[in-house]
């Protein structure tokens, strides 16, 4: 059996195939035909050792429950995913070697640490769950992660909620990092803090990420947060993969117009003048057979909503879903 870490690590370090996950209809579902959807539809991705993968789209498309599928929180009705070469169906007997290498920032820090407990059991909680290590050895691990994650030994025995919304979210990344994993999953993980603090933990985790050699799927409705911290860019929409490239070619060079208007969305973009969505009316309208897009799109046309366009590659490692790519 393949799933212990004791073996090379393989490149790439996560692998997706065709990955579709639809949720049931629940009896309380009230927008049957949209739950009926795939959350998730065909995504391929690699992410390679060291790498850095950004996944980006607006709320409802599907990230989280990419996120979810790759630490086995949620079952896929297709495709595979494969880390470090052995497949999630082989790691999820060994549940414990995963996730001591596999681990998760999300994105409200909050609701995701016991109030009840201090910084130092929240801390080392995984080391007991994970090694067999003496205290001085918890102790000493402790101390180098938090030192990592800017916190200091005053922090330690505090409660979450003396802390402030950046401090807790050092708590949650110093948690992730503490049983030293090879793959980081950061889903929102600064949408919830202030502008300012937002800034202060991109830039420790793009420090994080070169220190520790981490491999990272990092996750964000923001293309310039996704810019700033990855070396490739997958944007998605409703479920799909519409365009994925290099981050250079994706930011100088972007041909879906969906990623056209993520871009002309940030503040700091174009003026009203000069963008090329003038209006967006923000409908989420649903188009059965053709480009899942084409109903925002200014450029659909008749064929658009017809047939539905496959991801190409348009250019070395630019791949698009797009009949009329710019
Ligand atoms: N547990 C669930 N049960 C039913 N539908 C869900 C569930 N979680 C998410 N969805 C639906 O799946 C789609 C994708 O959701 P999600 O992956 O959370 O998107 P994102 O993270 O991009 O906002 C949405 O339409 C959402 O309503
Ligand atoms: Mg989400």
């Amino acid at each position: 059996m393949s799933e212990s870490m004791n073996q090379p690590i393989h490149d790439p370090i996560l692998s997706i195939k065709n990955l579709t996950v639809v949720y049931k209809d629940t009896l309380f579902s009230l927008k049957k035909s949209r739950f009926s959807r795939p959350a998730v539809d065909g995504v391929s991705l690699d992410v390679p050792h060291r790498g850095t993968i950004g996944i980006v789209g607006e709320s409802g498309c599907g990230k989280s429950t990419i996120a979810k599928s790759i630490l086995m929180m949620t079952e896929p009705c297709g495709g595979e995913i494969l880390f470090n070469g052995t497949g999630l169906d082989s790691w999820r007997r060994n549940r414990l070697a995963y996730y001591s290498k596999v681990q998760m920032i999300w994105q409200d820090p909050f609701s995701s640490i016991n109030p009840k407990m201090r910084i130092q059991e929240i801390i080392s909680r995984p080391l007991h769950n994970f090694f067999h290590l003496s205290s001085d050895e918890i102790a000493q691990r402790l101390h180098a992660t938090i030192r990592k994650v800017g916190l200091t030994e005053d922090h330690l025995v505090m409660y979450p909620h003396e802390l402030s919304g950046g401090g807790r979210q050092r708590v949650t990344i110093a948690r992730a990092l503490i049983s030293e994993p090879i793959l980081l999953i950061a889903d929102e993980p600064t949408s919830a803090l202030d502008v300012s603090i937002q800034a202060q933990i991109l830039n420790l985790l793009k420090e994080l990420k070169q220190d520790m050699a981490l491999s990272m799927v990092f996750i964000s409705h923001n293309i310039s947060v996704v810019e700033f911290l990855c070396d490739s860019i997958c944007v998605m929409y409703m479920g799909r993969i519409v365009e994925s490239a290099p981050r250079e070619v994706l930011v100088k060079d972007h041909r879906h117009w969906y990623t056209t208007l993520l871009f002309e969305s940030l503040p700091n973009g174009p003026r009203p003048k000069e963008r090329k969505f003038k209006v967006d009316l923000g409908e989420l309208a649903v188009c059965e057979k053709g480009c899942s897009f084409a109903p925002r799109c200014i450029r659909a046309e008749k064929l658009c909503f017809e047939s539905s366009p496959d991801l190409v590659e348009i250019g070395p490692d630019h791949f698009c879903a797009c009949h009329f790519h710019a």
